[in-house]
């Protein structure tokens, strides 16, 4: 690459001042170019609802029942956003220590994907979250030790394989497992390859960090980890950058088509260096927390809710994400005209 320094002059205005006179010109010369193209809206569905009901944390999100998650699908369809990711919630007494209604063949989300599958045919990438935290009674992400208490990373695998597996046979296009087990890449390539579904991607949650940004997603999944516990055990700590490359590189070892660093704004550096060092697509989850901020702020009229999320969303994308997950997506496919 040339020096950048710009030829000498006799005026002080620069070139890069020049370049930036008009909207056109912006535009034109803009280095990250934010698109619909890059945006997966995460959809909630749950059972035994009758209506639609909105998560008061996350303004604008719901509940879906099945005949509202295939209104919305259809809604994104026809906005150009190309994927969505699926989580579901369970009927409340339905929850057990092991979740099993995650892999259950009527569980809610595999209905959920027969639906989204049926409708949207390829036109749309349909992705399902493989983890049992909105499934188990205790609200961990992996089964229980007896002995100690703590979450049994080796015994949770076998039913992560049958999540995907499931998911996989009810119209997954992904699979996102997102409970930072290790081997759970590994596993669930295994499993699926195992029972022919080689064509299913694997989209790991590889660099997942231990977030205070995830506490509107768990009211939206009716999930309270049991005895005031925490996910500090499984997931990443914050503090870390460089683990997060450890824990990329294992998942793509064991498989993984696409790999995931969340959140997205606290971990921009994490998204760099990620970008950087793998060629395999990097998606970047911007939470629940982040958008209930910007929401908040909005509604006391602070800031200018729309700028800021096309904003941040464009830091992500400028960080080097491929891939954004967004409770903006809709919106943000609205703005820019998908
Ligand atoms: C776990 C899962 C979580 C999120 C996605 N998958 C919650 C957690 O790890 O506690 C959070 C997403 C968000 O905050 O928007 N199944």
């Amino acid at each position: 690459m040339l020096p950048d320094t710009p030829p000498m002059q006799s005026f002080p205005t620069t070139r890069m001042r020049r370049l930036r006179r008009t909207p056109a010109l912006r535009r034109l010369v803009a280095e990250t170019r934010l698109s619909v193209d890059d945006l997966v809206a995460p959809l909630f569905v749950a059972d035994g609802l009758e209506d639609p009901r909105p998560i008061p944390s996350l303004p604008g999100v719901v509940q879906h029942t099945l005949d509202s998650l295939s209104k919305e699908v259809a809604r994104l369809v026809a906005l150009g956003v190309p994927g969505v990711i699926l989580f579901g919630l369970p009927r409340p007494e339905q929850k057990d220590a092991v979740g099993s209604q995650a892999f259950a063949s009527d569980g809610i989300v595999q209905r959920g994907l027969a639906v989204v599958r049926d409708q949207v045919g390829d036109s749309m990438v349909v992705m399902a979250d493989c983890c049992l935290d909105e499934f188990t009674d205790h609200g961990h992400c992996g089964v229980i030790n007896p002995l100690t208490g703590d979450v049994d990373n080796d015994a949770t695998l076998p039913l992560y394989a049958q999540v995907a597996v499931s998911q996989a046979g009810a119209g997954a296009d992904v699979v996102a497992p997102s409970g930072m087990m290790d081997g759970q890449v590994g596993a669930i390539r295994t499993a699926l390859d195992g029972s022919g579904l080689v064509d299913t991607a694997v989209m790991a949650y590889a660099a997942k960090y231990a977030s205070a940004l995830y506490g509107p997603f768990r009211d939206a999944v009716d999930v309270t980890i049991a005895d005031g516990g925490d996910r500090r055990g499984y997931q990443q700590d914050a503090r870390n950058r460089r683990e997060a490359l450890a824990e990329v590189a294992l998942d793509i070892a064991e498989g993984a088509d696409l790999v995931m660093v969340k959140p997205a704004l606290t971990y921009l550096d994490i998204i760099a260096d990620v970008r950087a060092a793998v060629s395999v697509p990097v998606a970047a989850y911007h939470v629940s927390g982040e958008y209930a901020m910007v929401c908040a702020a909005a509604e006391r009229g602070w800031i200018d809710g729309p700028a800021v999320a096309l904003e941040q969303i464009g830091a992500v994308k400028r960080a080097g994400a491929d891939v954004i997950l967004t409770y903006f997506a809709g919106q943000l496919a609205e703005a820019l005209g998908g």
